[in-house]
């Protein structure tokens, strides 16, 4: 009996499961009615008195091994029953649907502006963001001394000495440095438009950030006037704010062109007659354009007598706040889902 009192420990220990019909399984050999154990029990009860203490003992020992045995491979199988379960599923059952992405905002309207140009024949130029002095400023005829140069707007990533250097390593503060490398390296006609990101040593508020996109134009050919440039950019401002917007131009300074205009937008909110939006005015200032300084003709290699041009630069956050009504400057960098949701297009 001893000997059968063993072998079945034995065969406790040594028992694994592979799922949990074989553990009730094997419950109902060792311990069912007709068990291992009941048979045991029946044994034990023609046992001689002098053994019936030892051996009472390694039976009531081998049902508890076995009982706890059963428990724990039990509770073993329950656990990883979770990790099964997920191998069980039914794979005919309909998915749940994967959460859709949208386009950023200033993308849109990015895409949006390139679009419209490329109607009147305009191709995409891209830039280094890490530029140098010369493309950035000189080239665009900024004089040495030139505020714009002053370490409180520009990022500077060398340290700069007492005079600019043209190999001043800097972050492009606008994207007018495209249209220089464009006209370095293409001969006219020219007509490209150019996208991208810019930065400024400036506190970042609802009004300005240290990060922002602008979007560049530049038309280079024989006889290119300013009427020329005024009907481009009143197609642009119709495409964009829609047919019955009107620009207008104010007189103004860039030292990369001359004359220089600031462009106004008609307020698309108020139609003209003056609102918050456009404080009163009935208009909304978008860029700044003008005609190609014969000095930035003649530094990339052009002819200033032969050819002409005009050149316009623009802030996307600027358009996208007046095409969507977000007055504040912030919401486009912060990445907000709740934010960006609201913006779907299949541009
Ligand atoms: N670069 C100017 C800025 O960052 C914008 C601009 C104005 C670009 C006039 C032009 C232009 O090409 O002709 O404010």
């Amino acid at each position: 009996m001893i000997d059968k009192i063993n072998e079945l420990l034995r065969q406790v220990e040594e028992f694994r499961p592979r799922a949990a019909a074989e553990i009730e399984e094997f419950r109902i050999r060792m311990l069912g009615k007709k068990g291992e154990l009941t048979a045991l029990m029946e044994e034990f009860k023609g046992v001689a008195p002098e053994l019936k203490r030892e051996l009472g003992q390694r039976l009531n020992g081998l049902k508890s091994e076995t009982l706890a045995r059963i428990n724990a491979l039990r509770e073993e199988l329950q656990n990883t029953a979770g990790e099964r379960a997920a191998a069980d599923d039914d794979l005919t059952r309909p998915g749940t649907a994967e959460e859709l992405g949208s386009r950023h905002p200033i993308s849109l309207v990015r895409n949006r502006i390139v679009e419209v140009f490329s109607r009147l024949g305009y191709t995409v130029a891209e830039g280094p963001e890490i530029e140098d002095d010369r493309h950035v400023f000189t080239k665009l005829n900024f004089p040495p001394e030139h505020p714009a140069r002053d370490m409180q707007d520009t990022f500077f990533i060398e340290r700069r000495g007492e005079e600019p250097a043209p190999d001043d390593i800097l972050l492009r503060t606008h994207t007018s440095s495209i249209q220089v490398r464009t006209m370095e390296r293409q001969r006219p006609p020219i007509r490209v438009i150019c996208p991208g990101r810019v930065f400024r040593n400036e506190a970042i508020s609802y009004r300005a950030h240290c990060i922002f996109h602008q979007i560049e134009g530049l038309y280079i050919d024989e006889g290119v006037s300013f009427a020329d440039m005024k009907q481009s950019l009143l197609y642009f401002a119709k495409e964009i704010f829609g047919e019955q917007a009107r620009i207008r131009m104010r007189p103004s300074y860039f030292p990369f062109t001359e004359p220089s205009a600031e462009v106004d937008v008609s307020c698309n909110l108020c139609g003209g007659k003056g609102c918050a939006v456009c404080k009163g005015t009935g208009w909304l200032e978008i860029m700044g354009c003008g005609m190609v300084d014969p000095n930035v003709l003649q530094a990339s290699g052009i002819d200033p007598e032969k050819y002409s041009g005009f050149a316009f630069g623009m802030g996307i956050e600027r358009v996208a706040m007046l095409l969507y009504g977000v007055n504040d400057l912030r919401l486009y960098f912060e990445n907000d889902v709740r934010f960006l949701h609201q913006f779907r297009s299949a541009l």
